[in-house]
């Protein structure tokens, strides 16, 4: 198979908590997984990316790594991973997982051997530590806010303070010890040699941090969000960590790695994509425009501008375990399920990468939970004020029914409740009904794998207020109809709609692909 297999590639996220759980104990795992790809499969997708199934107390739900090279017994073992490899490589999927590099678990040996050390030993210096401000160093180091909360630092018994940019059980590691870095090319070459296809890293714009650790002059940030005003991240240093990164990948041939960077100045992103840096970069435009034609215009606009020039496909995405599922942020119900179907074509029909997010083909909304079942660290960290982003990580409903809807046995509960009304959107309701949201994607995915497009070349067509349309390279033409209005059809044979068309036409809030 090719080198350049993820050029094209469409990937699917498996948020493994909420993807199948394969030993009934309410939680998603590798075996659920594995017993699901058959899914995957149908669906037609090219690749996976897993989220991290190691070794984790889950303050983090596993984005807290305590041993980055086992699997949580809670997700399975090594040889359960191995299986599941093997299984999805029969079937032709690759497989990428996740990397966390910016921090471990608390929990992990280090952090725990820098607990028993003193200030200024080598132990201590795998993370990053310092004394405090003011009298008695009572005051944190520096005005650095937590992600999901509350200040970024957390004080030690001896009066020093650890850095935690997200939750106090996510201690930053030091990226300026060499110790650092060489443990991660460990783990790279652990998983590759095991037989993974690539790595998604997680805050791949974070790592390095600015030189003295200044204050920062933006604090009035939104939690969960990464500003590009804030110091914290894509600092200068963190290119280095990119390219020893790429220098392990690049004995494996055929490996890759796509980066969380959350940058959003053109001319700075594309400095993650050099030839000797990342794959791919995903770009979070897309997550954040709105259901307008402008808006999703520019942010295809600017992508196309970033990786001009650098040999890297664009990268794209509408949904993730981290923000509002893009069902509910294009308007909810029928409206919002209407213009997702309108964006899956979008979506899939731009040149390049493309990733789904499990359940987004099913149309899986997002889900308000009561305060009292709410697991993610923001909430408690923010005082009550933030309710973080349990809602978009329900787990998945396969039959239907009642819940677990088939996630998990009958009468268990799932580690997130699952709504009543979920029926409908069930894999096996949706299987047999050609009008769904699953058979929309399987059918994109189809026309989509015999329209291929690697370059990424795109020529934007003419198209009425208030729409998009565009042919990419290959002939695939796409327009996309953000008004709810109907609008003439572009030349062309229709290969797909997201809606019928009435009287010829395509209606408002919807999509079509057209071939020549
Ligand atoms: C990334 C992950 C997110 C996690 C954070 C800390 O943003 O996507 O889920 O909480 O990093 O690891
Ligand atoms: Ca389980």
């Amino acid at each position: 198979m090719s080198n350049n297999w993820w050029r094209d590639a469409v990937f699917y996220q498996v948020y493994v908590r909420s993807f199948a759980d394969g030993n009934g104990d309410g939680i998603g795992d590798l075996e659920g997984l594995r017993s699901r790809l058959d899914h995957l499969v149908t669906l037609g997708v090219d690749a996976l990316w897993l989220t991290p199934f190691y070794t984790s107390p889950m303050a983090d739900h596993g984005y807290d790594v305590a041993d980055p090279r086992d699997v949580d017994p809670q997700f399975g073992d090594l040889a359960t991973f191995d299986r599941l490899l093997a299984d999805a490589h029969d079937r032709g999927l690759r497989v990428t997982i996740d990397l966390v590099p910016n921090h471990s678990s608390d929990r992990h040996v280090w952090f725990a051997e820098a607990l028993l050390a003193p200030p200024g030993s080598p132990a201590r210096g795998r993370y990053i530590f310092r004394d405090g401000r003011g009298p008695g160093g009572d005051e944190p180091p520096n005005n650095w806010p937590s992600i999901f909360g509350g200040p970024a630092w957390h004080r030690v018994p001896d009066g020093q303070w650890y850095l935690h940019i997200f939750a106090p059980e996510q201690p930053d590691l030091n990226w300026d010890n060499p110790e650092v870095s060489a443990d991660l090319a460990t783990t790279l070459r652990f998983w590759l040699d095991r037989g993974v296809d690539g790595f998604r890293i997680d805050v791949g714009h974070g790592m390095a941090k600015p030189a003295g650790l200044p204050d920062m002059t933006v604090t009035d940030l939104k939690l969960l969000e990464n500003d590009d005003d804030d110091l914290r991240f894509n600092a200068p240093g963190v290119h280095d960590i990119h390219r020893m990164i790429r220098g392990v990948l690049d004995e494996y041939p055929g490996s890759m790695a796509v980066g969380e960077v959350w940058v959003r100045d053109d001319d700075e992103l594309r400095k993650y994509i050099r030839p000797d840096e990342l794959h791919l970069s995903f770009n979070f435009r897309s997550v954040e425009a709105r259901w307008r034609a402008d808006e999703l215009r520019s942010a295809v606009e600017h992508e196309l501008h970033v990786v001009a020039g650098t040999g890297s496909p664009p990268c794209w995405v509408l949904s993730n375990h981290d923000v509002v599922r893009h069902v509910s942020r294009y308007g909810e119900g029928l409206v919002g399920e209407r213009r997702a179907r309108a964006a899956a074509l979008l979506l899939l029909g731009l040149p390049g990468v493309a990733y789904l997010y499990n359940g987004e083909e099913l149309g899986l909304p997002n889900v308000e939970l009561p305060d009292e079942v709410l697991q993610d660290p923001t909430w408690v960290r923010s005082g009550g004020t933030e309710r973080g982003r349990d809602a978009c990580r329900i787990p998945l409903p396969w039959a239907a029914g009642e819940p677990p809807y088939g996630f998990s046995p009958a009468g268990v509960e799932t580690w997130l409740p699952m709504p009543a009304g979920w029926s409908l959107l069930a894999a096996d309701s949706q299987d047999g009904d050609e009008g769904s949201m699953l058979n929309l994607y399987r059918a994109a995915l189809g026309v989509r794998r015999k329209n291929p497009a690697v370059s990424g070349d795109l020529e934007w067509l003419d198209a009425p207020a208030g729409c998009l349309a565009f042919r990419r390279e290959g002939g695939l033409v796409c327009l996309v109809n953000t008004t709810n209005a109907p609008v003439d059809l572009p030349a062309g044979e229709v290969a797909l709609t997201s809606v019928p068309l009435v009287d010829g036409r395509l209606p408002g809030d919807a999509a079509v692909w057209l071939t020549a």
